[in-house]
């Protein structure tokens, strides 16, 4: 898919706080080589190279638009366009951070534990994902899918459950994991704005569908998506709309 770092960083305030919550609790003292994995348009690296000074940081990212920003942000920063499905280190690392990444990737069974594998002895995968597709604001997009005419193409792009629930994953890795911490966070979203679940979810979960149609269609989806959320996330009186947002966070030591 095509990525719009514009409309992403709209919301780059409400996508900021999990990623330094997953951040928090990564207790690498003084890594030397540290991926961001999914970089996007580089917008953690900041955090990153304030957290850890003296660390060499490689940003990974399939989206020409996204990396074109990032390079533009950070031109001090190595960005490396990559699958994260194929992508090994030369290396392994010391710290892998994926935040809102892994979620548009399948076959979780096989990538983590390879991911685990593509850290040093003694460092840390950290991954955050959002878990809320059972949520109006993403059950909007499948219902929009199926009752337009446009179903037919765009059923076979939707993937019903792209994160597993914590258990699937502590499964997965505490075999080769010296420590590990997995939770859940909800957090409550208080957005300002025209629909703004809407808007939020159009820099992300939305974009691969509106891609694939031509105008009218396009527009005539959009409308169909909007009016489905705004029903589900009505304003309160001051305004603002809320917007429940659950995540899964991992925190894996490499054994
Ligand atoms: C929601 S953005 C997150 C960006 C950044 N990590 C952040 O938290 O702001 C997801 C990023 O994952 C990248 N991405 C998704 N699937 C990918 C894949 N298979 N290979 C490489 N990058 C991928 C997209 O290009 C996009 O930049």
């Amino acid at each position: 898919m095509s990525w719009d770092p514009a409309q992403y960083l709209k919301f780059s305030g409400e996508r900021l706080r999990p990623a330094l919550d997953l951040l928090a609790r990564v207790p690498a003292a003084a890594p030397r080589a540290v991926v961001d994995l999914g970089c996007g348009a580089g917008n953690l690296m900041p955090l990153l190279r304030e957290r850890w000074p003296q660390a060499r940081l490689t940003g990974i990212d399939g989206s020409p638009q996204m990396l074109a920003k990032a390079r533009a942000d950070h031109p001090g920063i190595e960005f490396v366009q990559a699958d994260v499905g194929a992508w090994r280190p030369a290396q392994p690392v010391d710290v892998l951070y994926s935040n809102a990444t892994l979620h548009w990737l399948d076959g979780h069974e096989s990538l983590f534990p390879r991911l685990l594998e593509s850290v040093a002895p003694g460092g840390w995968l950290a991954v955050q994902m959002p878990r809320n597709f059972g949520a109006p604001s993403h059950t909007g997009v499948r219902d929009t899918i199926e009752n337009g005419p446009w179903r037919a193409r765009l059923e076979p792009h939707l993937r019903p459950s792209p994160v597993a629930g914590p258990q699937f994953y502590w499964r997965l890795l505490h075999a080769k994991a010296a420590a590990l911490e997995i939770w859940e966070t909800e957090y409550l979203l208080a957005l300002r704005g025209d629909n703004p679940v809407a808007e939020f979810v159009k820099g992300s979960w939305l974009k691969p569908f509106l891609d694939r149609l031509e105008e009218p269609e396009r527009s005539a989806f959009e409308a169909d998506y909007r009016a489905r959320v705004l029903a589900a996330y009505q304003p309160e009186a001051n305004g603002s709309t809320l917007f429940p947002f659950r995540r899964l966070f991992i925190v894996a030591q490499r054994g």
